[in-house]
């Protein structure tokens, strides 16, 4: 099974648009506020059995998964496709990448590493970067650390590094391609950086991937940082990662801050083995990153964060590392960094005094509760047994059932009965806590179609189809990868400049259709038939999804207004498929 399909199998498409929008369930459709556009009433669905989500407003158009979180992220297929692998525990596989896109990579440093040292020489040489020098002053940043981390000063002028960049040999379209310039309304470009302080972030090899950049008053936002690129991606980059990597291997635990002054505050006050996320909550990405360094992992969380991240993610990050994951609670308001000035004694205590994040997670839910009461116990033991459950190392886990076990006054026995009832589903491989009803019927993952495909190794195989593609529509594809491959078919020229710019999975499709054994003869015949067969599938799924949503609608109370546009949607399609009907029985059969 190929990693797109190995995604769809372990997503369920509930619960990944439940995040972004509240549904009401009716009968086998849920339905809520469309997240795309804005509307007072709800004309949003989705169909768990398909695994496919459909707008009947504004937007009118659907999808499956993959399609709703590129638009709602609004990020390209193979970006949502990371982000799903991650969220479902998927490992993409590692390739060895293609000369070009080495190239690129190459380039990206380089003009990276060129600003840095614009930024650096600016905050160091020039009187704009008087007031930045002072700033870091005010925060207690030495020479020397300020040299380490490479920090710099952004000019306030719109085009300082641009013009000091091209000046250079660098090209704007690979300024822009870095992030480093910004296509302005007026069609010009200019420097996305202005008036900031600079933090460059570095991979683990020391190659400058990005920036943070930070304002020096109280304004927003107080961060902005690079877009993602080919080098940077928020969700598997760490601050410091490139400094704090040797002490990380020597002392065997990585310590997790919150932010970049976190970091750099740290590694000052000669504790290297700390870095930040980008802004984010940890990811898998980033811990099976630190494995390779050390199983043994610190999590500085602020007393408010502290619970959702601990309840929330740490017995997948322990999964993953094969190790327990510490936390220090940090007092009340403070960041690492104002505890380090303040005491670096005192940080490094808060860090030996660490304590396994399960002791915590126990503490806290106790807190205020009478575990002589058989409500509370309950409370405890529904809180707890789920995360106790997802533990794979079999002794810790046994260690906390028979922690629970004294503590509720309940036997071994008893909790593990329960335990069992709880059927392992999606969360626990993401490690999460909470556990809504299984849907009653197991979603089925959606294949790519033998029409589909067909369709679309035509057009590849036959340019000159792609004229006549007119009649297809993206929407006709329902998988986005083959929407991803009709779209790209939809440029002219071969399928080399075809696949420029697209993810590797997609292009590794258009080279195993290219590549499709093809009846040969009578290709323009077949094609019409096909997209008309397309047209068909297209149109009477569309026909179900509204009939679907009407019976919704019907037993939700029914909004006239609502009632009547699904009704007025109805009678197109079903206009438009009687158009198809016809036309096909007028043709000839034609076989592949
Ligand atoms: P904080 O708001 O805690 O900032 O955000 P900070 O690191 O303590 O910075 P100082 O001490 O006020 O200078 C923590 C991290 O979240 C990300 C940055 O990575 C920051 O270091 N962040 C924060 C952003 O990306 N954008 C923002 O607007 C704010
Ligand atoms: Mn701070």
């Amino acid at each position: 099974m190929g990693i797109i399909d190995e995604i769809k199998q372990r997503v369920d498409i509930v619960e990944v648009v439940g995040q972004y929008v509240s549904l009401a369930k009716g009968g086998r459709t849920l339905r809520g506020l469309c997240p795309f556009h804005s509307e007072k009433y709800p004309s949003f669905f989705v169909y768990p059995e398909q695994q496919s989500w459909h707008c009947f407003g504004a937007c009118n158009t659907g999808g499956d998964v993959f399609s709703f979180v590129m638009k709602k992220e609004g990020i390209d297929f193979g970006e949502s496709l990371r982000l799903l692998a991650e969220r479902t525990g998927v490992v993409i596989p590692s390739r060895s990448e293609p000369e070009a896109s080495k190239d690129q990579r190459e380039a990206l440093y380089r003009a990276n590493l060129a600003a840095a040292e614009y930024y650096h020489s600016l905050l160091l040489n020039s009187p704009a970067g008087e007031r930045a020098k002072s700033y870091i002053s005010r925060r207690g940043l030495s020479l020397k650390t300020v040299t380490e981390f490479q920090l710099g000063y952004s000019p306030g002028s719109w085009d300082g590094l641009k013009q000091h960049l091209l000046e250079r040999g660098f090209e704007e379209s690979g300024l822009l391609t870095a992030g480093l310039i910004i296509q302005s309304e007026t069609g010009g470009t200019h420097d996305r950086f202005r008036q900031r302080l600079m933090f460059p972030i570095k991979d683990i090899r020391g190659h400058i991937i990005g920036f943070g950049a930070r304002v020096l008053d109280d304004s927003l936002p107080k961060y902005i940082n690079s877009p993602q690129t080919l080098v940077f991606d928020k969700s598997s980059s760490l601050y410091g990662i490139s400094l704090a990597a040797p002490a990380i291997r020597q002392r065997n635990a990585v310590v997790l801050v919150e932010g970049y002054m976190d970091v750099i505050t740290a590694h000052q006050n000669d504790c290297r083995n700390v870095v930040a996320p980008m802004g984010t909550s940890v990811t898998e990405q980033q811990v099976r990153a630190l494995k390779k360094l050390s199983p043994n992992m610190v999590l500085a969380l602020d007393a408010d964060a502290a619970g959702e991240e601990a309840t929330l993610r740490a017995v997948g990050y322990e999964n993953i590392l094969e190790a327990e994951v510490r936390v220090i609670i940090l007092p009340a308001g403070k960041d690492p960094d104002d505890v380090i000035r303040e005491d670096v004694t005192m940080w490094r205590r808060l860090e030996e005094e660490a304590v396994p994040i399960m002791d915590y997670i126990f503490n806290r839910t106790i807190v205020g509760l009478d575990l002589t009461t058989a409500r509370d116990k309950s409370l405890a033991v529904n809180k707890l047994l789920p995360v106790i459950g997802q533990m794979q190392d079999r002794v810790r886990r046994a260690h906390y059932l028979q922690k629970l076990s004294a503590m509720v006054r309940v036997s071994e026995g008893d909790l593990e009965t329960t335990m069992a009832k709880l059927k392992p589903g999606r969360e626990a491989r993401s490690g999460r806590m909470t556990r809504e009803p299984v849907p009653e019927a197991a979603p089925v993952p959606r294949q790519s179609s033998p029409d589909e495909e067909y369709c679309l190794a035509l057009l590849l195989q036959h340019p000159e189809l792609r004229e006549r593609a007119g009649g297809l529509a993206p929407e006709y594809f329902d998988t986005s990868e083959n929407r991803e491959v009709f779209v790209a078919c939809q440029r002219s020229g071969d399928v080399p400049t075809l696949k420029a710019g697209l993810d590797s999975y997609i292009c590794e499709r258009i080279d195993s259709l290219v590549t499709a054994n093809l009846p040969a003869g009578r290709v323009e015949e077949k094609f019409a038939d096909f997209v008309l067969r397309l047209r068909k599938k297209f149109l009477q799924n569309l026909m179900t999804k509204i009939a679907e949503a009407q019976r919704l609608e019907g037993r939700a109370g029914g909004d006239i207004a609502e009632l009547a546009r699904l009704q007025e949607q109805a009678k197109e399609v079903s206009r438009q498929l009687g158009e198809v009907f016809p036309q096909k029985d007028g043709k000839s059969k034609s076989g592949r």
